[in-house]
């Protein structure tokens, strides 16, 4: 299958499960115990429906603490506004040099991670033995060994480095470790309210959680002086069972959304599921796999196909909604079942 016939990401998501060896798809495919919440944050898109009425961007690149790509080298390369996703590290140390890096960079907006206090459950993982950067045991050997293709680019490419953790921890650079661990070891579970206001108060820009679930965290996210909420279940990797966004949306936005910016992260792979959380009231939308697919499988073009492709659904289905602009959509424009 060639990129110009992925028309969705489910498209993408084949051609990356052909493409990649076993352990690296479904790190990126899984999730955490029975996947019950993986599963229901695209589901939950399909208990409400669209009511069209008829006759009638902001880009922004974001960059993880585990990126392969250094701060600064984004901050060079990228005119558009930048996020920085920052995972609270134990060693002050680390977490304080992300940080400082990222306003020396110029970025724009930090989004401070809150559902990862433990690593999640992800079975597939345990099963496969997947861990970052891959370690080739017997069981990932033969699976490596029949993507031959994927192999030779990985090994062939600039070795694997996280250059925003390399200088602190042994982790960040040659030593394999499961992800889960690496949560669990790594990162500060003592971080609470205190901390997160702390790190807002150092950054001074515009400043996100990530992965809010409940009404009263949202109000005290603005009570520390948050710009924006990422309503997030870490994309259904971390707690199972977990809430799905879009079901507690309404929810969040009724509370905090004339507050603060609510975006609806997980589970979207339709321009429809982003014109239904607009409805709702989120300010924007975000995702991982809907792009993450599309990587693993083809690179840069994949990414710009897969981006286009959701782009023209968005385009469409809001001429088909008789909308002319974002702030249309409202809920008169849904019906839940
Ligand atoms: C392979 C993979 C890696 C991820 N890495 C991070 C990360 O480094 N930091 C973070 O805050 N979230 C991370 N996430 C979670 C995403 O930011 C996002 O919350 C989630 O993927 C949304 O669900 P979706 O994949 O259904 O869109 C990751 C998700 C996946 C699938």
């Amino acid at each position: 299958m060639r990129i110009d016939r992925c028309n969705n990401i489910g498209d993408f998501r084949s051609m990356a499960r052909r493409r990649l060896p076993g352990p690296i798809f479904h790190y990126i495919d899984g999730a955490a115990d029975d996947e019950v919440t993986y599963r229901r944050n695209t589901e939950a898109y399909e208990r409400c429906d669209l009511v069209p009425n008829v006759l009638a961007g902001v880009e922004m690149f974001g960059i993880s603490s585990l990126g392969t790509i250094s701060i600064e080298e984004i901050g060079s390369t990228i005119s558009t506004p930048k996020l920085f996703q920052l995972y609270f590290h134990k060693d002050r140390g680390l977490t304080n040099s992300m940080i400082e890096r990222c306003i020396a960079a110029n970025f724009d907006v930090l989004a401070l991670t809150v559902d990862t206090i433990t690593g999640g459950n992800r079975e597939r993982d345990l099963r496969t033995g997947f861990t970052s950067p891959p370690r080739l045991t017997l069981k990932s050997l033969l699976s490596f060994a029949m993507h031959p293709r994927w192999a030779a680019d990985y090994f062939m490419h600039e070795k694997f480095e996280l250059p925003q953790l390399k200088d602190y921890v042994k982790e960040g650079s040659n030593i394999s470790v499961s992800v889960g661990d690496y949560f669990s070891t790594m990162l500060d579970q003592s971080m609470n309210w205190q901390d997160a206001a702390d790190v807002r108060k150092k950054w001074g820009k515009q400043f996100c959680l990530k992965g809010i679930m409940s009404i009263a965290d949202a109000k005290r996210a603005v009570d520390i002086g948050a710009t924006a909420i990422m309503v997030s279940n870490h994309g259904g990797r971390q707690l199972d069972g977990s809430r799905s966004p879009f079901d507690q949306l309404a929810e969040i936005v009724d509370a905090v959304g004339d507050k603060i910016d609510v975006i609806c992260d997980g589970g979207i792979t339709r321009g429809t599921h982003v014109l239904k959380a607009l409805s709702v009231g989120a300010k924007a939308c975000s995702g991982g796999r809907l792009y993450l697919y599309a990587l693993a499988a083809a690179g840069q073009p994949g990414v710009e196909r897969a981006l286009e492709n959701l782009r023209a659904e968005i385009e469409r289905d809001m001429k088909l909604m008789g909308s002319r602009s974002v702030d249309q959509l409202s809920r008169d424009n849904l019906r839940l079942r």
